[in-house]
């Protein structure tokens, strides 16, 4: 889904020394320097390094605030409302909740998208690309150095019905940009041969999934590659850390496609871990509705998130009247 944010006005300051601009969004206020970004609240302040920062707020914007909460540290983060999103620090943070130092705004969705937008836009030098493994980009560090507005506004993948169904996402070529990754040289390039009975040829479709996470540029940044009413299917490859420790609002299944990742799993609410998940290739796992996670996959590896999209879950589940576990054994 996209925001319209044209009716927004986005507060900023001109570039400090660095070349940077300052925003302010309600009460908080964001600058960066040369390594890292600076945010001041009513009852305290924070420091991120800037690279872990970017990476972070790409993930908001690009994903208009996820599923629940994304939290890009142990202190600051935002909550999606689906309408409304509410910007916190401290909030699932256990020390300033019993110092009672947690705050937290509820702005309109099209502000702070756009607030967020225009940040990511102005701190994101031309070296850097948040989206990259850390081995496929240069620096994010250092004084304002040009804009990198291609890789921070790429097309998100979001099939209608299914990937190479006619009209809806294509597939990845060389020749639309897509080459295959270094790390997935070995993947099988075919596709499916399709035999469809007379009549039915354009109705039938199909694709390697494989091949076609082989040649995705980007890493933790799930894709909706099949939809069959609220069944997503959300891919992605993944290597070194997922930027964001992602809380959830409604319980999503991890598959394991290929290699490994480690996943620390946390209670929502406080952060105090609950568990570590090592997935391992054809591992499946549920992550429950009152966690948080966030995965470390050491070499690229590919997962797929299965997100169940009904509207009404969060509340379901807030209420208890659906429980935070998918199954009962
Ligand atoms: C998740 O929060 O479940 C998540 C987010 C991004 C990924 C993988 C998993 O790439
Ligand atoms: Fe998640």
């Amino acid at each position: 889904m996209t925001v319209d944010t044209s009716a927004a006005i986005v507060q900023s300051g001109p570039p400090n020394s660095q070349g940077y601009r300052e925003f302010t969004l309600g009460e908080f206020r964001f600058r960066r320097d040369e390594f890292f970004a600076y945010l001041t609240w009513p009852t305290g302040n924070h420091i991120m390094s800037v690279d872990a920062f970017l990476r972070a707020l790409q993930r908001d914007v690009a994903w208009n605030f996820f599923y629940g909460v994304v939290n890009f540290d142990s202190v600051f983060g935002t909550i999606n409302h689906y309408g409304t999103v509410d910007m916190f620090a401290g909030r699932f943070n256990e020390s300033y909740r019993k110092a009672e130092l947690d705050y937290s705004e509820n702005i309109e969705t099209p502000l702070i998208a756009a607030t967020f937008a225009e940040m990511l836009e102005d701190w994101t030098n031309q070296t850097f690309d948040p989206f990259a493994s850390p081995h496929e980009t240069g620096p994010a560090f250092g004084i304002k150095n040009g804009n990198n507005t291609a890789a921070i506004t790429r097309h998100r993948v979001a099939a209608a019905r299914m990937v190479n169904v006619p009209g809806d996402e294509p597939l990845r070529t060389d020749g639309n940009g897509h080459p295959v990754n270094r790390m997935f040289l070995d993947v099988p390039q075919d596709e499916p041969e399709i035999e469809a009975e007379p009549g039915f040829e354009d109705q039938v479709a199909a694709f390697s999934l494989f091949a076609y996470l082989s040649r995705s540029p980007v890493t933790w940044n799930p894709s909706v590659v099949s939809v069959c009413r609220d069944s997503l299917f959300c891919p992605t490859t993944e290597e070194y850390i997922l930027p964001i420790i992602h809380g959830n609002d409604r319980v999503e299944w991890f598959f394991q496609l290929s290699d490994e990742i480690h996943w620390d799993v946390e209670d929502r609410d406080t952060g105090a871990l609950r568990s570590r998940v090592v997935m391992k290739a054809g591992d499946v796992c549920a992550m429950p509705a009152d966690i948080r996670h966030q995965g470390y996959s050491p070499k690229r590896s590919m997962l797929l998130v299965w997100e169940n999209g009904n509207a009404e879950l969060p509340d379901l589940i807030a209420s208890g009247k659906t429980p935070t576990y998918p199954a009962e054994f």
